[in-house]
């Protein structure tokens, strides 16, 4: 009889370790280092040249046990033929659009990503003469239309930060492959429990490890899944940059990867509780929580997400900018401050950026984080304080 499959959740406790534990510890132990010794300088010559493959003990910088551990576990998760570990998941963003972004290039950017990656491209690529175009996320098959020959790259989110529009995923990936350009997404919402881009068709998955996947708010790292035609190319940049991820961090992540599931599937109820409560309310005018029908993109996340993290928007009927402060100033159950995806709740008023469609919502859009907070604690918190929405 062959053995069963592994489900997602026994992944999950097995991953990232040895195999066979027999008189230790269950976690790998934080490894700190800088210099490793070879015993002949043929051995020291092998490594170096082959320092940039996962798994090749040289220096450093280019890896140990534990994050090549790491990065097998994670590529595993996400269905990637490679994972390369950043020190950030905006350093994820940046050092893969900086292996494809050449000077006198096209880089076609959904216009609702993430305000950092939006930086990154107009303060840095375009001073290296890369020409960013922003584009409609709702775009779907209408892409091609976008596409040069010029043209590099295809960045995009799903869903957009702030705004949460769900992209067309396989369309916008087929258009793109179509090309012989890869397209890249940002999928640090769902995490590979609720959606994994590279089997509908996306060639580079880059994700903030410092949201759920570590998900105690206590861990900085990023990650960047890809299929092994692009896989080599920009680990060799990461490597060449001399981004460097640290012991500390890696232990954190793949602990936090053990309870990864759990914390995402109570997170999916309590955020659908908490915004269906919220929908009912007068001052509310719409929600922007993917797995409501009010969010664009809506079939788009029933057909490729499995779930919903705890992000979402809620608009709120017009009202002033001194009321939103004072609602955001009145929750006590809600931190105020950037990031998301920990234990947490937050709160955040939320002004979009648009230069390649307007976001012409009337009303005022607040971001919110459902944590692993007592549900009734924060819709009690909420109660008392959306009166200060009302007109
Ligand atoms: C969608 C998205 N991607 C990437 C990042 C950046 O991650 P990090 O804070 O690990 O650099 C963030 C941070 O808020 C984010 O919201």
């Amino acid at each position: 009889m062959s053995p069963r499959p592994l489900s997602l959740q026994d992944k999950l406790v097995q991953t990232g370790r040895p195999a066979k534990i027999d008189g230790r510890h269950v976690n790998l132990p934080i490894e700190l280092g800088s210099t490793i010794v070879f015993d002949t300088l043929a051995a020291f010559e092998a490594a170096r040249d082959a320092r940039y493959q996962t798994g090749t003990m040289y220096y450093g910088r280019y890896g140990n046990e534990a994050s090549f551990q790491l990065e097998h576990a994670l590529a595993d998760l996400d269905c990637a033929d490679g994972v390369t570990l950043t020190s950030s998941g905006v350093a994820a963003i940046s050092l893969t659009l900086l292996t494809f972004a050449l000077p006198g290039k096209h880089l076609l950017v959904a216009d609702n990503v993430y305000a950092n990656t939006r930086a990154f491209c107009d303060k840095v690529l375009t001073r290296h003469k890369v020409r960013v175009e922003y584009f409609d996320p709702m775009l779907g098959n209408g892409l091609v239309g976008l596409i040069t020959d010029d043209t590099c790259a295809v960045m995009f989110e799903a869903p957009g930060s702030g705004t949460f529009e769900v992209p067309d995923i396989p369309a916008i990936a087929a258009v793109v492959r179509k090309a012989g350009i890869p397209s890249i997404i940002d999928s640090t919402w769902a995490t590979p429990v609720f959606c994994t881009p590279l089997t509908l068709g996306v060639d580079v998955v880059v994700a903030s490890c410092s949201k759920y996947l570590s998900g105690h708010s206590d861990c900085m790292l990023g990650m960047i899944a890809s299929r092994k035609a692009y896989h080599d190319q920009i680990r060799a940049t990461v490597m060449a940059v001399g981004d460097k991820t640290g012991g500390q961090e890696i232990f954190l992540l793949l602990r936090g990867l053990r309870t990864l599931k759990v914390r995402m599937e109570a997170i999916d109820t309590a955020g659908r509780e908490i915004a269906s409560w919220l929908a009912a309310q007068p001052q509310v005018k719409r929600m922007l929580h993917p797995a409501f029908d009010s969010c664009p993109g809506h079939a788009h996340w029933q057909r490729d997400f499995s779930g919903a993290a705890g992000l979402f928007g809620v608009v709120f009927h017009p009202c002033s900018d001194d009321q939103i402060r004072a609602f955001v100033d009145a929750l006590h159950h809600f931190g105020i401050g950037v990031s998301w995806g920990g234990y947490e709740s937050l709160v955040l008023p939320v002004k979009p950026t648009r230069t390649g469609n307007r976001w012409d919502e009337d009303g005022q859009l607040v971001r919110f984080n459902i944590g692993l907070d007592d549900i009734g604690t924060l819709k009690a918190d909420l109660a008392a304080a959306l009166p200060l929405l009302n007109s």
